[in-house]
């Protein structure tokens, strides 16, 4: 007993390429009606990576692009550590900052805090994914590709331990077996559903 290893439940496709593409089409087209005169696109890193490059190609509009990289001291405890700052001041700027996905909404809280004291024009946050269920602090969000309900997701950007982020579609995966095992979803994923692998 407790020996044998858990089979893993099977990922389930929450967006293909093809949902996605509409997605970000109309994420693009919801920026650009509100920033005609262009933005700061401020990309959170490493979740955001896919999603902003498909992003800013779907603007009508001139971004600059900044990235802030980011890591967590502890999960869901909000406390965030700022490894790479951005290279623009964006004092009187306006600000879209782009994130993978919002939780409990901690890590968001630092960013619009930080980014707040700033003092850009405006600062409005898009986000791939919504997991309003999960919400500790209030997250404004202007921009929202999917609301998610409470399961754990990757793909298109989101890891579990610095895996899968090159998944051409999201999916929903089992926690608990990526906990035990990181690369419980390799075979699944980067086989029999057609996604592009390693190579
Ligand atoms: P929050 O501070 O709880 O809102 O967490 C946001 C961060 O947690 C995201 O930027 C992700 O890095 C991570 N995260 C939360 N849920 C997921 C998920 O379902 N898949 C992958 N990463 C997640």
């Amino acid at each position: 007993m407790g020996t044998e290893s858990r089979v893993p439940r099977p990922p389930e496709v929450l967006a293909d390429r093809q949902a996605i593409e509409a997605t970000v089409t109309r994420l693009g087209r919801e920026i650009s009606a509100r920033h005609r005169d262009g933005l700061v696109i401020v990309a959170v890193l490493k979740g955001s990576l896919l999603f902003v490059s498909d992003l800013v190609r779907s603007l009508t509009v001139q971004p600059v692009v900044e990235f802030l990289a980011i890591s967590r001291y502890e999960p869901d405890s909000g406390r965030v550590r700022i490894l790479k700052d951005l290279d623009l001041d964006v004092t009187g700027r306006d600000v879209v900052l782009v994130e993978d996905i919002v939780d409990t909404g901690l890590t968001l809280g630092f960013l619009l805090g930080e980014l707040g004291r700033r003092s850009p024009a405006s600062l409005e946050v898009c986000t791939l994914l919504d997991k309003r269920v999960r919400r500790i602090l209030p997250a404004p969000l202007a921009y929202v590709g999917f609301e998610v309900p409470d399961v754990f997701v990757l793909g298109y950007g989101l890891d579990f331990a610095g895996r899968y982020r090159n998944l051409d579609m999201l999916v929903t995966a089992d926690a608990v077996a990526l906990t035990a095992d990181p690369d419980a979803y390799v075979d699944q994923l980067y086989r029999s559903h057609g996604a592009r692998g390693p190579g």
